[in-house]
């Protein structure tokens, strides 16, 4: 309710910006961490990823999915900003702006960086063939622990994100925002783009069995050009914009998308995404340096949930995990797959804290472990070897981590509904233990707790008393 977001803790004083991220495997309820705190920022920026990415939102009584635009876009008179970063498909968001239109939202804050880099349509194409030549050669063995094994494919969400990312480091056949605009820069990239793309698409396609789409610079540049006109009036140089927010003295909000243990280079490698998803990607993703971000709320799911491919250690195969699933509605926003489900994995939670330089936690849906007998929370791995050895550091090696086995802390559940508490003491002493171990191990204060889907399902915690 508005009177309880009031009470949210202001940006702090001397360093302006706050990040959110997440530490598991995606899903963790960023946004509505994003959309409680939103209204004390001047900016809600988003700096990683893509159209991969996705957080529903109500917009009146509407439940609408953003993956692009930033929620900030839905408080107006605050700017929705796409970093550098970010890989931008026009269509998508060229979607979510008449989506937004059409409830009647007001998307003038909508500023997108002129070096954000484009999604093209044969980048999702070699997405998809991609996956399918990967499965085609690779078989996905099942390791110790019941997840997929090396070989087989990452299990993508197909928005072309990796791809992408791959021209931006390979450079010349790239396109950003800036070129989109510029017919004549665009058509010669294209003109290289698809010298290079069509022979490759020919042999994935040849590999996984099917026919190979193929690209014309024409027909790109007819499909580009009425997407470009539509989006030119909010490119900017992001980066001057945000550093001038910042010299007004005006709070900024960065909101990571995806999550730690899918980041490229210190998650479940290579079982990831693209981008660099911790609040490290924020220097890089938008040009603001770390020595800005005065706090980090880490944002950390009750229980674990994956989709994809690629290791999850405390994974449920059983009917606890279903119930998991369907009492949290663990279905993807983006591509709708069922979730993996699994037990929280704390050794996981805290390399993630440790990377992101938390400040605070947030702990969404823990309204949906009420009613089971037992809760299991993994504090440390067992890892084979000549001698199976214990360890309490988190794995970064998809291949390596699939083999590892979960230790587990039991605590009993609890039964209550707790979607109506708004106090930490006023929730049953199983739940308050549960927190508490969470607080323990990872080292970091929540700060918020979620009890439910709804804006003002969430329990504010006092600074002071820990509770
Ligand atoms: P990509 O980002 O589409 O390349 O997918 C790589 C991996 O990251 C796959 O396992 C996806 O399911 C996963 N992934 C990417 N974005 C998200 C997200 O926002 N939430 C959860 N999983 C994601």
């Amino acid at each position: 309710m508005a009177s309880k977001i009031d009470e949210t803790p202001a940006a702090p004083a001397g360093g302006l910006c706050t990040a959110v991220v997440g530490l598991q495997w995606g899903d963790e309820g960023k946004g509505k961490v994003v959309d409680l705190i939103a209204p004390r920022f001047d900016a809600v920026v988003r700096y990683n990823g893509g159209a991969n990415a996705g957080h529903s939102v109500v917009v009146q009584g509407e439940r609408y999915a953003l993956h692009l635009i930033p929620s900030g876009i839905l408080y107006p008179g605050k700017l929705a900003v796409i970093g550098n970063g970010v890989v931008v498909d026009p269509e998508v968001i060229l979607q979510e702006i008449e989506g937004l239109q059409a409830r009647g939202v007001d998307t003038s804050g909508l500023v997108i960086s002129d070096r954000a880099h484009v999604v093209m349509p044969y980048h999702k194409a070699e997405d998809e063939l991609r996956e399918l030549a990967l499965t085609a050669y690779g078989g996905n063995p099942v390791t110790a622990n019941g997840a997929p094994g090396a070989g087989g494919s990452i299990g993508t969400t197909k928005r072309g994100i990796g791809p992408c990312y791959a021209d931006k480091a390979q450079r010349a056949t790239a396109v950003r925002i800036a070129d989109l605009i510029r017919p004549d820069l665009l058509r010669q990239k294209l003109i290289l783009a698809c010298g290079i793309k069509n022979p490759m698409l020919r042999g994935l396609a040849a590999d996984a069995g099917v026919e190979a789409p193929q690209f014309t610079p024409d027909e790109i540049i007819a499909w580009a050009t009425p997407l470009a006109e539509r989006l030119r009036d909010s490119v900017r140089d992001t980066t001057y914009l945000l550093h001038d927010l910042r010299a007004a003295g005006r709070p900024i909000l960065f909101e990571g998308a995806n999550a730690a243990l899918l980041d490229v280079d210190h998650g479940t490698y290579p079982y990831v995404t693209s981008s660099s998803c911790t609040a490290l990607g924020i220097p890089a993703g938008a040009g603001v340096p770390g020595s800005q971000i005065a706090e980090v709320i880490g944002v950390v799911k009750a229980y674990s949930t994956r989709v994809g491919n690629g290791p999850l250690p405390t994974e449920l195969h059983d009917a606890t995990g279903e119930t998991i699933r369907q009492r949290g509605r663990e279905f993807g926003t983006t591509t709708g797959r069922p979730r993996r489900v699994g037990w929280l994995d704390l050794v996981a939670v805290r390399y993630s804290a440790m990377l992101s330089g938390a400040t605070s936690l947030a702990v969404t849906l823990l309204d949906v472990l009420s009613g089971l007998p037992r809760l299991r929370v993994c504090t440390r791995y067992e890892v084979p070897g000549g001698e199976p050895s214990m360890t309490d550091r988190f794995i970064p090696d998809g291949d390596l981590l699939a083999e590892a086995r979960p230790v587990y802390t039991d605590l009993p559940g609890f039964t209550e509904d707790i979607t109506n508490v708004r106090s930490r003491a006023d929730l049953p002493a199983a739940a308050r233990a549960y927190l508490d171990l969470i607080e323990e191990v990872v080292g970091v204060p929540i700060r918020l707790i979620g009890v439910g889907p709804a804006r003002d399902q969430v329990i504010i915690c006092d600074e002071t008393s820990g509770g």
